[in-house]
């Protein structure tokens, strides 16, 4: 599917998104248009705010009492931040995949349904084989069944390699259809297979869900993104098609950065 051919539609906005930590700011009038059933990817150097953005769409940050956001967030048009929004939707909304894989301590087969069971009306109940089936379509979708299938039942922190989990923390979020997945550099943990056969998965989910991810390697930006945002220092410096970025960048700052002159 090339891009033109998936709906352009925005999944996540952000409008003059403001953030402090304390009295520090990290985030200045950032102004984002991610649009739907692409992969966006966002680099910059370390501290310039890349997680600061995604755990803001995920209210992730909140948790932390010390923190001030103004500006608005919307996912899918709807503000995240207004009063009527409740966490659990929220979170059912915009799926979030961290650097250190972290399946809970339960078996393979739990761990995938485990949101799917969380987020269901108490009214709808389903059978084992209905489960069955959402269980083997998650875990077919990040092409991980065929390896797990015989094993379950068997602990997720166990048995598997890093690679095999960071699928697994993947799989997880998908029973539950969310309009987003954020990645917060998902492959760095993992060994240079474990990375190409993640960034694989990553494109596969390319055209059904919305990715926005955060990676330190640009060659994996350029391979893996239809769009990328550069960002410095809490700002947004470009945010334009990865193929443009990378050849022809507007920005001194983005030339700077992906020539590797520092970051
Ligand atoms: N919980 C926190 N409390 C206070 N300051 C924080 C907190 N988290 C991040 N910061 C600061 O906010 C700024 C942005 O941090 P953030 O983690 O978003 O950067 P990043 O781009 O993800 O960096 P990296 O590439 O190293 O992961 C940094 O200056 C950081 O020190
Ligand atoms: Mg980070």
């Amino acid at each position: 599917m090339n891009k033109q051919e998936i709906q352009q539609e925005i999944a996540i906005r952000t409008i003059n998104l403001n953030l402090w930590y304390g009295h520090f700011q990290a985030l200045f009038d950032v102004n984002l248009e991610i649009k739907q059933g692409i992969i966006t990817a966002m680099i910059g150097p370390s501290g310039c705010g890349k997680s600061t953005v995604l755990r803001s769409v995920d209210r992730i940050n909140e948790r932390l009492g010390y923190v001030r956001i103004t500006g608005a967030i919307k996912v899918l048009d709807k503000n995240i931040y207004d009063p009527d929004v409740n966490l659990s939707q929220l979170r059912k909304q915009v799926g979030m995949v961290f650097q250190r894989p972290n399946p809970l301590p339960i078996s393979i087969y739990d761990n995938v349904i485990f949101g799917h069971r969380l987020h269901r009306p108490p009214d709808v109940k389903l059978s084992s084989r209905q489960e069955d089936e959402i269980v083997e379509a998650a875990l077919q979708r990040v092409l991980l069944w065929d390896k797990v299938k015989d094993k379950l039942k068997r602990k997720a922190t166990i048995d598997l390699s890093l690679e095999e989990r960071q699928k697994l923390c993947i799989a997880r979020l998908l029973p539950v259809k969310p309009a987003v997945l954020l990645m917060d550099e998902p492959c760095s943990a993992l060994d240079p297979k474990g990375t190409a056969a993640v960034e694989e998965l990553i494109w596969e989910l390319r055209g059904e869900y919305s990715i926005l991810l955060v990676t330190h390697n640009m060659a994996q930006a350029r391979r893996t993104s239809d769009e990328c945002i550069f960002m410095l220092m809490g700002k947004v410096v470009e945010h334009t098609d990865t193929d443009k970025m990378f050849v022809t960048p507007q920005y001194r700052e983005t030339a700077d950065y992906i020539e590797g002159r520092y970051g």
